[in-house]
């Protein structure tokens, strides 16, 4: 046996043992001392942790915790648009994704509309709204307290009104040209914002769940602003929404158990592919240039991948060696350590990035050790811009995430393929990556907004978290370095890459380029021996982690 073979064995033993000892430390005896919630606004971690309180579990805190985020940070998220909530529920041992992702309206056909009209603002840009489906889907199989405390917290918010942050004027001050006059009336008309027709909604659903939002009253309203200001949403496709429980993409890299997002988001087969091309890298041993060099040409093939082959995997074949490990190993056989890889020469798809100023994320646990990561989106900062004056509810603009117009970035810059071509009833494919990581002692929950980004921030965090170098809170300060295949550029925050790291990467090939810092991402590291958390809010944006008393 050669000694290349012997250390192959080795390799795969270790990882076995590490993966086996790391599984029985996963034991139902690891309780965390308390529950926490962080979240991108104060009031809405708050809000969660209310719900812990009050003796209820991570899931209902979820489910307080995001239908706060849509009111106190109505730029990002909220009952107009969608998201997917990953949860982990402890007694059985459990992962399961929620899928609250927007679908097409029908009337929307196969995109031919956006040929003429916009993907991005304006009611026509609207995708069938998720976000109150596996709200309420999550409360109902997996929450234990009434539905009616879950919203309390939301309603109190609408009613009472919040201050703008110096984040949300910013937000808005970039947006306000796009608000249609009920969007400008809500979030221009002064300092503090108050939303009395949302919390009217927001009663109905805990008086009548749902369906009066999907079937009833308030189904019957926002179609008919619908159809007057020219939206494409109607009766039948709000009645015909379900939230949808998925399996998530679970993959095990050198020791460590990481559970992600599935199909429509394409969050956790990117991580998949690559960590799977880099599953025989000794990441620890390497040094920083090699990392960072590994990192980015994993990336460009990983996003290469995304946009040429994904999409809903409801409605379209995706290809099933996309993943396989023989597969995977030849793309890191491609990838040469000394130079770095032209796109031209991996073939077609392009991705240029989002500016991380739209969507969020937060993180639950509870003291049983019920965990959810969840990332909620209306896509573009205040979405399509349109509020349907009688709810006070702001529509997404997610018909952008798909492939509206096929040779024609999106907002993204996203130049995507047939897969993710507009069709009747089908997601649109997303970068949104909840993601919760095991290792033999530790567990890290986590998320960011911050468009096609997503994935590679959600990436760096995990490699961090998992070669321990460094202190919990640089994992989510860290300057952050992306690569989307195009344009073959690799984009940077500033201070991510210091003057010696430009200089070896420029050796090596590389073209880069320094963006606008981005992301806001929101972790809890869980210590399960000790069951001390440590919660983790990116110094970039205005969150809290909050724990239970
Ligand atoms: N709307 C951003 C995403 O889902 O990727």
């Amino acid at each position: 046996m050669t000694l290349r073979a012997m250390g192959r064995i080795i390799r795969i033993w270790t990882a076995f043992l590490l993966f086996t000892v790391g599984c029985s430390a996963w034991g139902a005896d690891d309780f965390p001392s308390q529950g926490a919630v962080v979240a991108a606004q104060p009031a809405a971690a708050q809000a969660g942790v209310a719900m812990l309180e009050a003796g209820g579990n991570a899931f209902d805190a979820a489910a307080a915790t995001a239908l706060a985020l849509g009111v106190v940070e109505p730029g990002s998220s909220g009952l107009g648009g969608g998201g997917f909530f990953l949860l982990y529920i402890a007694k059985q041992h459990r992962f399961v994704m929620i899928d609250g992702r927007e679908s097409s309206p029908q009337l929307a056909g196969h995109g031919e509309i956006y040929q003429r009209k916009s993907s991005i603002d304006g009611p026509q840009s609207a995708g069938v709204p998720g976000l109150l489906a596996a709200v309420a889907r999550m409360q109902q199989h997996y929450g234990k307290l009434p539905r009616a405390d879950t919203v309390a917290p939301a309603i109190h918010l609408a009613t009472k009104g919040f201050t703008v942050t110096p984040r949300l004027r910013r937000m808005l001050d970039w947006r306000k040209d796009v608000l249609n006059p009920a969007a400008k009336r809500l979030f221009l008309s002064g300092n503090r914002i108050r939303q009395p027709a949302l919390a009217q909604v927001l009663r109905r659903y805990a008086k009548f769940g749902k369906d009066d939002f999907y079937r009833g009253q308030t189904a019957g309203r926002m179609v008919a602003d619908m159809q007057r200001d020219g939206g494409l949403i109607r009766l039948e496709d709000l009645a015909g929404y379900r939230a949808k429980e998925r399996r998530p993409v679970v993959f095990h890299w050198h020791g460590y158990r990481v559970v992600s997002a599935a199909l429509p988001s394409s969050g956790g087969m990117v991580l998949k592919e690559i960590f799977g091309m880099m599953q025989h890298d000794d990441l620890m041993a390497m040094d920083r240039a090699d990392r960072t060099h590994l990192l980015i040409e994993a990336m460009q093939r990983a996003y290469r991948d995304r946009n040429r082959f994904l999409g809903d995997s409801d409605q379209v074949t995706i290809p099933s060696h996309l993943l396989n490990p023989i597969r995977l190993a030849k793309l890191r056989q491609s990838i040469d350590m000394a130079h770095t890889t032209p796109s031209a020469e991996l073939g077609k798809s392009t991705e240029p990035a989002g500016n991380g100023r739209d969507t969020t994320h937060f993180s639950v646990i509870d003291r049983h050790g019920n965990m959810v990561a969840a990332t909620l989106s209306i896509n573009y900062g205040f979405g399509s811009g349109y509020v349907s004056p009688s709810t006070g509810i702001l529509f997404n603009d997610e018909m952008d995430d798909f492939a509206t117009r096929p040779g024609v970035p999106n907002a993204y810059g996203l130049v995507q393929g047939k897969a993710n071509a507009v069709a009747p009833g089908k997601r649109m494919l997303s970068s949104m990556t909840p993601t919760i990581i095991q290792g033999k002692r530790r567990t890290l929950i986590l998320g960011t907004p911050g468009g096609s980004r997503i994935i590679s921030m959600v990436l760096l965090t995990a490699v961090a978290f998992m070669r321990n170098q460094t202190p919990p809170e640089s994992w989510v300060a860290a300057g952050r370095f992306h690569h989307q295949f195009l344009p073959d550029v690799v984009q940077f925050e500033p201070g991510a890459l210091d003057a010696a790291m430009q200089k070896e990467l420029r050796a090596r090939g590389h073209r880069l380029q320094q963006v606008h810092s981005y992301g806001n991402m929101q972790a809890i590291l869980w210590d399960r021996p000790s069951g001390v958390l440590t919660l983790l809010s990116d110094p970039r944006g205005e969150g809290e982690g909050v724990r239970q008393q």
